[in-house]
């Protein structure tokens, strides 16, 4: 189950990213927001965050215009490790290196193919462990401080 939320700035990305979920046979739960009224993004990147933070989803993808408010407020929440994504090589690398279990996009940085080849190399790449383990233990150690 993958969580999945936006901002007013997002809305559009997110149907897409919910329509390709389908696609794909993947099971998705939408925290919102569902109007391009004007919202607070933290009312709906949090509550997706909770929700994988409490195992409630395995994943989650967070969207707002630039990616950033949705990606710190997740990255607010205990065990949760948000990665703000625009490029292909850097999806790869944070499942591999980082195992994030979400994912932030820009609605107003990255067009909707690309959006949807970052959500499709993200959801599909396995952590590697190893010395990467040790690391995000070490990243992990500095949550609350
Ligand atoms: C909303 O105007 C905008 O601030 C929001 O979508 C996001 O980009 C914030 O980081």
């Amino acid at each position: 189950m993958i969580a999945i939320a936006c901002d007013h700035g997002a809305v559009a990305l997110k149907e897409a990213i919910k329509a390709h979920l389908t696609q794909r046979g993947l099971e998705y739960k939408d925290f919102g927001t569902n109007s391009t009224d004007s919202c607070d993004y933290p009312d709906f990147a949090g509550p997706a965050a909770l929700a994988v933070a409490s195992g409630e989803c395995d994943r989650g993808i967070v969207c707002c215009t630039t990616g950033l408010g949705v990606s710190i407020t997740a990255n607010k929440v205990r065990g949760i490790r948000c990665a703000l994504l625009s490029d292909i090589m850097s999806a790869r690398l944070t499942r591999q290196h980082n195992d994030t279990n979400m994912m932030a996009l820009g609605a107003g940085v990255v067009g909707e193919k690309l959006a949807l080849e970052i959500v499709d190399i993200w959801l599909d790449t396995a952590f590697e462990g190893g010395r990467h383990q040790r690391r995000v233990e070490k990243m992990m150690a500095y949550e609350g401080k």
